[in-house]
């Protein structure tokens, strides 16, 4: 019989997918024990700011999401998103420079009726100047086709000051509900930590991961300290981490940690952070989907889980 991995990895079709899914909602509502939903269910953390929770497997769409219409890229997304929101998934994180991934996200969430079941997260990026930011978010709220966004961004810090006033003078006005700052290397985290200090946005996206792990100096205890949410980018080091495992099986205590794949355990590393509220892997595949949201899934990495991830990079 071919396992639940095998066949994940060899099918593309969302029905098989879902019905196999363990988080699947109808399936746990007709099979499930109460304490089966708590080890199936996909997490949710709370944002400090306001209480409200959000599940910690996102996704984010750099790369993902830049594909033509009418290709077979654009066609497997259909079933990406159709995965995640089913699977419990709501936040989405883009940019406008993400050449027109904001577009294909904001006709695909259109088409499947989806804008309502998520939390979009998009960004000020590359701009200079209040009216060249404004001008960029009206842009991306048609992109996206929505007439708000749940958290807008400064990009990699750039015209920090200006951008940073506009997105919190966007959150008065109910254009978004959370503001934030992001980052994708290390070189840029004590900046970031200075400003997060001094600005205490509401969410803060740097890049962490079990081969890259300087945040754990001074940003996540600082985001903790302070009540600042925390989105992880670049969990897999944009999938680079995959061609390093390849010929390595998983860790004898895998099974007991939940954790059937590579991906599942580096994204429960990223999670394994108390300060870290969600991370945002990207793919346009669909079984590559179903298997990020595992992760979401379980219980966490104990601190012996966390080194013997660690060694194998050593
Ligand atoms: N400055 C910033 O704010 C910033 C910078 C970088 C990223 N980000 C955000 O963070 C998101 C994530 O970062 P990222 O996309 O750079 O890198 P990432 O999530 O570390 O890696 C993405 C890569 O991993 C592969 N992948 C995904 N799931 C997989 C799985 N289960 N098994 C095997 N391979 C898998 C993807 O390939 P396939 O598509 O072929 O599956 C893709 O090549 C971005 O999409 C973006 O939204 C923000």
């Amino acid at each position: 019989m071919q396992s639940r991995r095998t066949f994940l990895s060899t099918t593309g079709s969302a029905a098989a997918l879902l019905a196999m899914a363990p988080w699947n909602s109808a399936a746990r509502a007709d099979n499930a024990t109460a304490a089966d939903q708590s080890t199936t269910a996909l997490a949710t953390r709370v944002i400090p700011s306001t209480g409200e929770r959000i599940p910690v497997i996102g996704m984010g769409t750099s790369g993902s999401f830049e594909v033509g219409e009418n290709t077979p890229e654009y066609e497997a997304l259909k079933d990406v998103l159709k995965i995640f929101v089913t699977g419990g998934g709501t936040l989405i994180d883009t940019a406008p420079t993400y050449s027109n991934a904001e577009d294909v996200l904001g006709a695909l969430l259109a088409e499947q009726n989806l804008r309502p079941k998520t939390w979009l997260a998009t960004k000020l990026s590359g701009v200079r100047g209040r009216e060249d930011g404004l001008a960029q978010f009206n842009s991306t709220l048609k992109r996206l086709k929505t007439d708000k966004v749940e958290l807008l961004q400064v990009h990699n810090l750039g015209d920090l000051e200006t951008q940073l006033a506009l997105a919190r003078e966007l959150k008065a006005e109910g254009k978004t509900r959370y503001v934030g700052v992001t980052h994708y290397v290390e070189g840029a985290q004590d900046r970031l930590a200075d400003i997060v200090e001094k600005e205490k946005p509401d969410f803060l996206q740097i890049n962490y991961s079990v081969v890259t792990r300087g945040a754990e100096k001074r940003v996540l205890p600082l985001a903790r300290d302070l009540g600042v949410a925390v989105l992880i980018n670049r969990a897999f080091e944009d999938g680079k981490l995959f061609s390093r495992v390849k010929d390595t099986p998983l860790p004898d205590w895998a099974a007991e940690a939940g954790i059937s794949s590579w991906a599942q355990a580096f994204l429960k590393f990223a999670l394994s952070q108390p300060a870290v509220t969600a991370v945002i892997p990207a793919t346009g595949k669909p079984n590559r989907q179903a298997d990020n949201l595992k992760a979401g899934t379980g219980p966490d990495l104990t601190e012996a889980q966390r080194a013997s991830l660690i060694s194998v990079f050593a």
